[in-house]
């Protein structure tokens, strides 16, 4: 076909498993892929899989040159950070994915929100950045509050401790004394409920995608250690049902102001808020879809996903996004121990019959010749796809008779009860 394009894939977790399946869904597109590990899925939708470090910038460009690709979309904060975008982009394959010093808005929290203040960002809680440990542990005797404690750099979301929830004034300063990290970020502990919305880019344009809830925390009810990400949901319109169409449009209204202050931005902008009465402020962004987000996201975007990365790359203005108008639920099967303490290594099985109508995504596992393996992360997600919240998470539950022994799931994500919960959290926060 003359008007095909070859596609570079960088990443091997469940979000890039939901990339593949949308660009491989269009028959334009031939697709390449390389991450660390061997994700089945990915590699089955792929033409071609090569394992590669997604940080290793040298092996990834002489990949996309091997397989004469066109155009590459980077899944993961480790590659952005690494500068795989503009390595690849320097060698003339145009790349979906901001270069290293754009992706600081996520890769380095302290740069965050001095630029969210210098820009005049809506939603920046009160925050302020040290470099001494002992600094910092003075800084939360004095404070007159909770406080959020963030490690400036990268931590796969699991580096924030909240005081008063997680940890007391003490033990964030206990955390801070053990790590003695290079910078920290101390800020406002905000209250609400957190949401998502993730947003293409590029050529100054922003095509928002419909609300996420994630779960970050391990266990049922919220309890736990952080971890990248445990399931999550979308309602069938663009907002999630605690939420107003001006909280929306208030948390769109802020992506694109970052937009403006980087208009060279390209790829995915993600923003994480929490609502409170006030409306939504800004825990963090991201620079890539979120992952379990992208699985939400990406089954229900009727557009093709090759079709925005040509105009991308054409200079063009993005096409309208249309979406499918249906509900999901991801929920995510880990290896026991996730977060802290992970055993990976371990075979598991994955049947795929029994997903039924379910999405089934493969993320941390390792494809060896003798079967499946965990890693030390997230092993696969499965989503359901319906009219209504509960109808999907009613096909995620049942898809999950896929998961052989030795995985743990919260089966809470996306249930009536919880979703209620967060609607009367938000009801009482605006004295409703
Ligand atoms: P992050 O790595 O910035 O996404 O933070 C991980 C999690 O920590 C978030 O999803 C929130 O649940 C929590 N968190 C981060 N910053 C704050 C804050 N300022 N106030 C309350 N919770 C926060
Ligand atoms: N689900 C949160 C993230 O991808 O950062």
């Amino acid at each position: 076909m003359s008007n095909s394009e070859t596609v570079l894939l960088v990443g091997g977790g469940g979000r890039e498993h939901a990339i593949a399946r949308a660009l491989s869904s269009d028959a334009a597109c031939e697709l390449y892929a390389c991450a660390s590990n061997r994700n089945p899925g990915i590699a089955s939708l792929a033409a071609g899989f090569r394992t590669i470090p997604e940080t290793a910038v040298e092996d990834v460009v002489a990949y996309a040159t091997d397989v004469d690709a066109d155009l590459a979309v980077i899944g993961p904060e480790s590659a952005l950070e690494a500068g795989v975008a503009a390595a690849l982009d320097d060698a003339g394959i145009y790349t979906f994915g901001p270069d290293a010093e754009a992706a600081r808005i996520e890769t380095d929290k302290a740069f965050q929100r001095e630029f969210m203040e210098a820009e005049s960002i809506p939603g920046c809680p009160d925050y302020a950045v040290f470099d001494d440990t002992e600094a910092a542990c003075e800084y939360i005797d004095a404070y007159d509050g909770d406080l959020a404690v963030k490690p400036a750099g990268l931590t796969g979301g699991k580096g924030v401790k909240v005081i008063g929830d997680q940890v007391d004034r003490e033990g964030a300063k206990a955390y801070l004394r053990e790590n003695d990290y290079e910078e920290v970020v101390l800020e406002e502990r905000l209250i609400g409920e957190e949401f998502t919305v993730q947003a293409f880019v590029a050529n100054g344009d922003v095509r928002p995608t419909p609300a996420v809830q994630d779960h970050k925390r391990a266990y049922e009810g919220d309890e736990g250690p952080n971890t990248g990400g445990m399931g999550s949901y979308s309602d069938a319109g663009p907002e999630l049902p605690f939420m107003t169409s001006e909280d929306y449009a208030d948390a769109v209204e802020i992506l694109e102001a970052v937009v403006d202050a980087l208009p060279e931005y390209k790829g995915i902008l993600y923003g994480q808020f929490m609502l409170g009465a006030e409306g939504p402020r800004v825990v963090e962004f991201n620079a890539r879809f979120g992952d379990p987000e992208a699985t939400n996201t990406l089954p229900v975007l009727n557009t093709s996903f090759l079709d925005v990365l040509t105009a991308a790359r054409d200079g063009e203005s993005l096409p309208r996004l249309e979406f499918a108008g249906k509900a999901t639920v991801c929920k995510y099967a880990v290896p026991e121990g996730y977060p802290t303490n992970p055993k990976s290594g371990a075979k598991i099985t994955v049947d795929e019959e029994s997903v039924g109508e379910a999405l089934l995504f493969y993320a941390s596992v390792d494809e060896r010749e003798d079967g499946l393996y965990t890693t030390t992360s997230r092993s696969f997600a499965v989503v359901g796809v319906a009219d209504s919240i509960a109808d999907a998470e009613e096909q995620a539950e049942d898809a999950l008779a896929a998961a052989g022994d030795g995985l743990r799931v919260r089966h809470d994500v996306g249930t009536a009860d919880l979703v209620q919960r967060r609607i009367d959290h938000m009801n009482e926060l605006r004295g409703e």
